[in-house]
């Protein structure tokens, strides 16, 4: 199915290709039995393979444009790191340069994750955006139960920063120095660190980190200041002050964390008066989400918006670019947040692109051109996590509208000697590099628009490259 979508920075129309999800699994499949078999032969591209054929940081960068994601560094492997290095050109760590993440005991540090994705970052040519520095949430216990003067509070702040932002020096394109400063009126937020220092730790923050990383651009993020109102207007008033004054700041990161039909009609025009005060704006943790299940109705809604919130940026010059918070809804922190939402990413939890996807391309320029509507079964393989001697697959097949199986057996070739150890879901057979994997007796019946997922594990060593499935 969307496999076969194609883009290209061609400027011929677009149309809108045909998009649909895996509507049921295994469950649900074995509600029809009764359905008869169609003798479906297809062959699925590799999910790695299986985005377009530009990647978005190509026409990303054609427009000179920044397109990011936020990634866990634990995950850069498999299908997970594929798509991570072909189709970004910026990664912000999710979660691994939190101050809790990096200094979980005072004076113990761990940065095993934060210099996982910027290696990553540097093999894939790459810009980081460093992810964040002075918050009110995830710092370490003992620094948000310790008691301090103003004088130990601002020393340990200074400190974090200039050990944080020196370990980086020179490879970090850009920090987040203070994160979410504001209450949704406008009011600065009643922090440890406002309340301690008062207003001016921002100022601090800011001149200790140009201090420790001259070349690194320096932001002030936060969240419901995308559209102009009362916090974005606070914002605006924070970053002039602190230009006129001369404190050390480049840009404004919108994070943009959306509701599917409220994307601010002011969006554009707010990132424009940021601009026009000399400063960088950066869209940085763009999601979009949706009361589950999703449908195709609010996933072509969710295509509109994608692309209107990349068109407000590709629209003002200083907006540098667009970051997603997680490309995948299987990395995504909404449905732990927001129970009974999610679906809030460009990619679905089996790493396929969605509509979303295709608005992210339209808006940078690329093309989409419309497959045939899908016809027959097809399977999907996806790596789900990789470590070092072994990794999960996962394989999904399923059937486009008017097409069904009653029973299907999965084969494929490993090219690099993967050998499968376990299998749930289907009954697997490996001969040499030969893998055959059958039906279990519940899930041998994919209906009409259903499909059914299987998994196994397996050991690799060398490379672990995606096989072709060949449906029978
Ligand atoms: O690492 C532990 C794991 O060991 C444990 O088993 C698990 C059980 O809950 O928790 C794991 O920690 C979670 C962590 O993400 C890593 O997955 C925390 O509970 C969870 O609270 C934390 O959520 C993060 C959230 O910030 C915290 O506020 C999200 O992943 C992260 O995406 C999110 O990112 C923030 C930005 O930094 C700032 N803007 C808003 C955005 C969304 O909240």
């Amino acid at each position: 199915m969307r496999t076969s979508l194609r883009t290209s920075l061609r400027s011929s129309p677009r149309t809108s290709p045909t998009t649909r999800r895996p509507s049921s699994g295994a469950r649900l499949a074995a509600l029809f039995t009764g359905v008869s078999a169609v003798a479906a032969l297809l062959v699925a591209a590799p999910a790695a393979q299986a985005a377009a054929d530009t990647p978005l940081r190509d026409l990303a960068a054609a427009r000179g444009k920044a397109i990011g994601t936020a990634v866990t560094g634990s995950k850069l492997t498999g299908t997970y790191g594929d798509i991570a290095g072909r189709e970004f050109n910026w990664l912000t760590p999710g979660n691994a340069m939190k101050w809790a993440s990096v200094e979980p005991s005072r004076g113990t540090f761990d940065w095993t994750e934060a210099d996982r994705i910027v290696d990553f970052a540097e093999a894939h040519d790459q810009d980081v955006r460093g992810h964040t520095l002075v918050w009110h949430s995830q710092n370490p216990d003992w620094l948000a139960n310790g008691t301090w003067t103003p004088a130990q509070l601002r020393q340990l702040m200074t400190d974090h920063i200039a050990l944080e932002v020196g370990r980086y020096k020179g490879r970090l394109a850009a920090w987040d120095v203070v994160n979410e400063p504001f209450n949704e009126d406008g009011t600065f937020r009643q922090t440890l660190w406002y309340n301690g220092l008062g207003a001016d730790y921002i100022a601090q923050a800011l001149t200790a980190a140009r201090a420790a990383d001259p070349a690194a651009k320096l932001y002030i993020n936060d969240y419901n200041v995308e559209g102009v109102n009362a916090k974005s207007t606070a914002l605006y008033n924070l970053v002039k002050d602190l230009k006129a004054r001369g404190v050390p700041i480049d840009g404004v990161g919108l994070q943009a964390h959306l509701i599917l039909g409220q994307v601010p009609a002011t969006f554009q025009q707010n990132i424009q008066r940021f601009a026009d005060l000399g400063l960088d704006v950066a869209v940085t943790e763009l999601d979009i989400r949706m009361q589950t299940p999703a449908t195709d109705a609010k996933l072509a809604q969710q295509r509109t918006e994608y692309e209107a919130v990349f068109k407000a940026c590709v629209a003002v010059s200083r907006c540098t670019g667009v970051t997603v918070w997680g490309f995948t809804d299987s990395d995504s922190w909404i449905p732990d947040t927001f129970p009974g939402e999610g679906a809030a990413t460009p990619y679905d939890a089996n790493y396929q692109p969605k509509p979303a996807y295709y608005g992210i391309v339209t808006a940078l320029g690329g093309t989409v051109t419309e497959p045939p509507p899908p016809t027959g079964c097809s399977a999907a393989y996806s790596v789900q996590s990789q470590w070092n001697t072994g990794f999960t697959g996962q394989v999904t097949i399923s059937c486009a509208a008017g097409s069904s199986l009653s029973s299907w057996r999965a084969t494929w070739t490993f090219g690099a000697g993967q050998r499968i150890s376990q299998a749930w879901n289907a009954t697997c057979t490996q001969t040499q590099a030969a893998v055959s994997c059958a039906n279990a007796s519940w899930n041998g019946s994919v209906p009409s628009g259903g499909s059914v997922t299987f998994g196994f594990n397996a050991s690799w060593s060398g490379s672990n490259p995606a096989p072709t499935v060949t449906l029978g």
